[in-house]
């Protein structure tokens, strides 16, 4: 079955918001584990506008799936990750003012600095994903990187206008995850995909697993409304 890694970047996003306490990220990794998950992904950016060093500290004690951290390659931040030991790191780009990781890692452009980072994390006995554009020049200098495993990126896809067209990009990512597993690359894939646009993405045999965040936090909001005032009703009964 494939497996889903639930991103709770946005439970963090909400605390923000307020400054405080509430919500509790390391709760909701416990919810959704509760739930089926198979592992708990969370970002920790440069600029921490969500997720803390305390909440992946936190989150490493208690997830009991797999910890999925996404990350830069920035050298502070794989320090980070080699002392956490997060059992998976998934390399991403990241740029300050984007509002949500936005091309995949441009490996084949930067080979270098990307397999020092890759090797240093695998030192650490962390599995290491690259987040990637479904191509083969990424995928060739991915393996020559020394990962084990990709993320294809799937925000073409998932911003797709029409049928025609997200097809068209389903086509392009099981193409890259045929050519990756051939390679005896795991293909992982993730980013923009909803309750919607996944099934497309469900059929594609060689992808093991998809990670998910936005689509499922927005629907934890909307469908869990109904109990959460429920809740705040039966405590005003005087
Ligand atoms: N995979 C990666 C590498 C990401 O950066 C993100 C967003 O943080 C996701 C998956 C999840 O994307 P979404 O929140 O759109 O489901």
């Amino acid at each position: 079955m494939l497996k889903l890694g639930v991103n709770i970047d946005h439970v963090a996003t909400l605390r923000e918001a307020r400054g405080g306490e509430d919500p509790e990220p390391a709760f909701a990794a416990m919810i959704c584990e509760t739930a089926g998950a198979d592992s708990i992904v969370a970002h920790l950016r440069e600029d921490r506008r969500h997720m803390k060093e305390r909440d992946v500290c936190l989150l490493r004690e208690m997830v009991r799936t797999r910890l999925n951290l996404e990350m830069s390659i920035d050298a502070q931040i794989v320090s980070i990750a080699c002392r956490l030991k997060p059992d998976q790191a998934t390399l991403v780009p990241e740029k300050r003012k984007e509002l949500t990781t936005e091309g995949g890692l441009d490996v084949a452009g930067n080979p270098v600095k990307i397999k020092n980072a890759v090797r240093k994390l695998q030192d650490k006995g962390i599995a290491v994903s690259l987040f990637i554009d479904p191509e083969r020049k990424q995928i060739d200098a991915a393996r020559k990187a020394g990962a084990s495993r990709i993320e294809i990126h799937t925000g073409q896809f998932a911003r797709g206008k029409s049928d025609e067209g997200r097809a068209i990009s389903a086509r392009q990512i099981k193409a890259a995850a045929d050519y990756a597993e051939k390679q005896n690359i795991a293909v992982c894939a993730g980013h923009g995909l909803d309750y919607h646009n996944v099934k497309m993405i469900v059929p594609i045999t060689q992808i093991e697993e998809l990670n998910i965040g936005h689509a499922i936090i927005c629907r934890a909001v909307l469908v869990g409304l109904a109990q959460a005032v429920s809740e705040m009703k039966a405590l005003l009964e005087r």
